[in-house]
Formats: C-alpha cells, structure tokens, sequence
C-alpha cells in the first residue's frame, strides 16, 4: 500500500493499493462516524458493492446504500436531490459520512450532495476509474451539471479519505483507461521527474496498457489541426511580450519567478507517498499492463496534491491543472461529447506540445518525450476540427475573463505556465502547430 498525505481542508490521506481493507482503513481515521451513505451508479455497485459494504460492516459502521444509473447524464439535478433526501430519510448526522463509489460523476455528484446536506458532512471518495483516481477524487472539486453547462453547480468540499483500490481498475474498458492516461500524461508534462521515468519505463518492453502493439505510424499525428493549409504564421504575443502582467498573477507564488511555475520540489518523497508498494508491483508490472498501477497512480496524485495544496480555490496555480484542456474542452464540445474527456485532454497536450516546440519553448528531445508517450497510449491523436469552429467555440468557454484567454503552455517539462491571450489573438495561436 502507499499513502500520500494531502494537506487541503483538514487534510487526509490518499491510500492506494490492492485489496484494501476499507472499513478498517475508515474506522482508523473517522472516529466518530458511525453512519455510512455509500452512493454508487448501478454498474459500479453490481460489481463492487457487496465487497464494500461487507467491508465497512464488518469495521462496525451502519451502512446505507444508494444506487443511481449511471453516465454523465446523471449528474443532475434530480439525482442530486433523490441523494439528499436518501442522506435524510438515513438520518445521518453531521459527524457521519458519504461514501462515493465509482468514477468522477459519482464522486462529483455524491461529493456535492456531501458538501450541502446539514451544510457539509464527512466525504470519502472510493474511486474506482483511472480517471477518478488520478485526479476527480483528490482535490475537493465537486459539482453537477445544468441544462446550459457542465459543472455549473458545485462546491469544494475535500474529502476526508480517498480510498484507491488499483483492483477495481481489472474491469474498465480500454476507452476508460485513456481517458485516465490523458490526465496522467499530463501530471508528468507539469511535474517530469520520476512520474515521466516511470511512464517511459515501459517502452523498452513495447506494451500498452492492455498489451496491444505500440502504433508508430506517423499519420497519426501528423498535423495537429485540420484546416490548418500549411500557415505557420506563428501567435507571437507570448514570445514579445513577457512581462509579468501577461501572465496569471497566481504564479506570482513562485519564489518571484513570474514566468514558470517551477516551484515544485525536486524529490517526490517530501508529499509523503514514500510507504512502499507491495513486493508483486515492484517488477513495474502487473496483472492488466505493462504500469506499476500503484506507482503511476500514487505519483500522479502527488502532481495534483501538490498543485491543490498550493491553490486550493483554484485562485492561481491551480490552473495550471488545465493543461491541455482549453482545446480539449473545445474540442469535447464540437463532437458533442462522443470522444472521451481523455482523448479530449490528449488532443489538447499535442497540440500545446507542437505550439511550445515552434515557440522555441520546448526543445526537440523534449517534444518526441511527450509525443512518444501520447502515442504510446493512443493519444497522439490530430484534432478533427478546423480553425474556425475551434476558435469560436474556445472564445465561448467559460475560462475567458475579459478579452483574455488563460491557457497553459508548456515551457519546458516541468515548466508550465499560465499565458494570457488576448482574444483577437486565438487565431493565430490555433494556426501554430501543425
Ligand atoms: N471533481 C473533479 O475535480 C473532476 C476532475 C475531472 C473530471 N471530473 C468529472 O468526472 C466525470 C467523469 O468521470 P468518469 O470518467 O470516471 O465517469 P463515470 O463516473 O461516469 O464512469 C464512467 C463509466 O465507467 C463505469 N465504471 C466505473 N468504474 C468502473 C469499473 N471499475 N469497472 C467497470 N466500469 C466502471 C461507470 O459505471 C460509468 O459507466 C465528469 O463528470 C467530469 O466532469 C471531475
Ligand atoms: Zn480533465
């Protein structure tokens, strides 16, 4: 097992591992609760319920479950209040708990519903998709989405433990995988270091995560953006001009280097997740894949703890969170929400990986990294849209404030930064890349 400390809200531990003992992991740190609401979607629940609520049981808790369909669509509204008025009918008290078992809607949702019963109770998130693992379920962003937008509704509520049993991850779908390798991907373009290593590790055995061959193919990732008819002309704006007002006054935390936010600590071992991984994983390999699940999961998580420790409110540094999502939400959007968030987010992280190698940011050794990493995940994929519906979607994004766009850029691996772009500049930052 390995645990990483996250000093946000009260602070709590992130275990992960496989096989853990979950009633016994919660009964050493929630002591007063004794009433559990375990809310999971119907899928998740059939296949993993009965060993969670047996678990909780057998550490003494009473345990309340409810189920709900599962998918994007259920995170609304009436889901949300069929979960409060399920915590009532329960009557859990304020020093009991909600326990969310499954990927980032239901964590979202129950989270939310967590956050605004009784003004707040106790939260654990027990994830059980990549995605959620790696990034939903740390970080106390929680939320359902409105009839005119995702995630418009939401609070911060950090949980008091989070839960990562690496087993449940034996029966997601290979789409489900990626879209949790795309947030991945993108901790080690912010952080480098040994989460970068670890991911590279495997190319020397040519697998994937579920063992198919690496694609090479250059097609793949030719070209970045469609439309993009051989215009280099290049968005310069960030190039000329660098003085600090451009950039998000958030990074002013870093030790007076307005630039990057490199303020990371070097060693991994200072965010706490030095416990050791269980003697089978120590190979780097494991039952689904060439990835030391435990390893990859737990240093990823330490990216973002440390992000969300710096920023809890999403004020500043944690923007930099966005890396590749300004185009991969515009990009989401555009294909109506049938490509995964995951492929999105990859889209996005190319994309921003060709623009700072043509700025001269990113060096050329430094990009094939980041692009031989994408595609061998199968995320080095070429954005299906063209300029003009790419750049009127993104001027639409909530994200802008004012005339100006804050998109992270990468100046280096490891060195990531938040750049202002004026809006009549989209344009041409769109056009670079290809
Ligand atoms: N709060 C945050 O910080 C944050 C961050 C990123 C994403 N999100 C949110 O997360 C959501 C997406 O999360 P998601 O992709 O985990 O979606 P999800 O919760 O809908 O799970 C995806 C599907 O996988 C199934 N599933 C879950 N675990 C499984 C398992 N172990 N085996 C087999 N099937 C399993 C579910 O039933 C569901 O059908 C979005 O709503 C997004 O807005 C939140
Ligand atoms: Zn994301």
């Amino acid at each position: 097992m390995t645990q990483i400390r996250v000093n946000a809200g009260g602070g709590y531990d992130v275990v992960i591992g496989e096989g853990i003992d979950f009633g016994g992991a919660l009964k050493e740190r929630l002591k007063k609760v004794r009433k559990i609401a375990l809310i999971s979607d119907r899928t998740v629940f059939g296949l993993y319920g009965a060993r969670v609520v047996k678990s909780l049981e057998s550490a003494g808790f009473e345990v309340f479950s409810h189920t709900f369909t599962g998918g994007e669509n259920s995170k609304n509204s009436a889901e949300y209040f069929k979960i409060l008025e399920f915590l009532a009918e329960a009557k859990l008290t304020r020093s009991d708990a909600a326990a969310a078992l499954g990927g980032g809607v239901t964590g979202d949702l129950a989270g939310f519903a967590a956050a605004t019963y009784l003004r707040g109770i106790n939260l654990v998130q027990i994830p059980t998709t990549l995605l959620a693992a790696v990034d939903s379920s740390v970080g106390g962003k929680t939320g359902i989405n409105l009839s005119t937008g995702k995630n418009l509704a939401g609070a911060f509520h950090q949980p008091r433990a989070v839960l990562c049993d690496i087993g449940f991850l034996k029966t997601l779908s290979e789409d489900l995988i990626a879209d949790g390798m795309g947030e991945i991907v993108k901790h080690a373009i912010l952080k480098g270091g040994e989460l970068l290593d670890e991911l590279e590790k495997n190319n020397e055995n040519n697998r994937n995560y579920d063992g198919f061959e690496e694609n090479n193919d250059s097609a793949r990732h030719s070209g970045v953006l469609k439309n993009n008819n051989g215009n280099t002309e290049n968005y310069d704006g960030f190039e000329e001009n660098k003085d600090s007002a451009r950039h998000s006054g958030g990074l002013k935390n870093n030790n007076g280097n307005t630039e990057n936010y490199d303020g990371f600590e070097e060693n991994n071992d200072s965010t706490g997740h030095g416990g050791g991984s269980e003697k089978k994983n120590e190979t780097g390999k494991n039952a689904y894949g060439g990835y030391n699940w435990e390893k990859i999961i737990a240093l990823s998580v330490a990216v973002k703890a440390e992000i969300v420790e710096a920023d809890e409110k999403e004020q500043n540094v944690r923007r930099l969170l966005n890396l590749g999502h300004t185009i991969g939400h515009a990009v989401e959007k555009l294909s109506g929400y049938q490509i995964r968030h995951g492929k999105c987010v990859s889209i996005g992280l190319l994309y921003i990986a060709a623009l700072s190698r043509e700025k001269g940011f990113l060096s050329g050794g430094e990009y094939e990294r980041i692009l031989k990493l994408l595609s061998k995940n199968r995320l080095d994929i070429p954005c299906p849209y063209g300029i003009d519906e790419m750049s009127e979607v993104i001027l639409s994004d909530k994200k802008m404030s004012g005339a100006m766009l804050g998109a992270v850029v990468i100046r280096g691996i490891g060195r990531c930064a938040v750049e202002e772009i004026p809006a009549k500049e989209i344009r041409n930052f769109l056009r670079i890349g290809g």
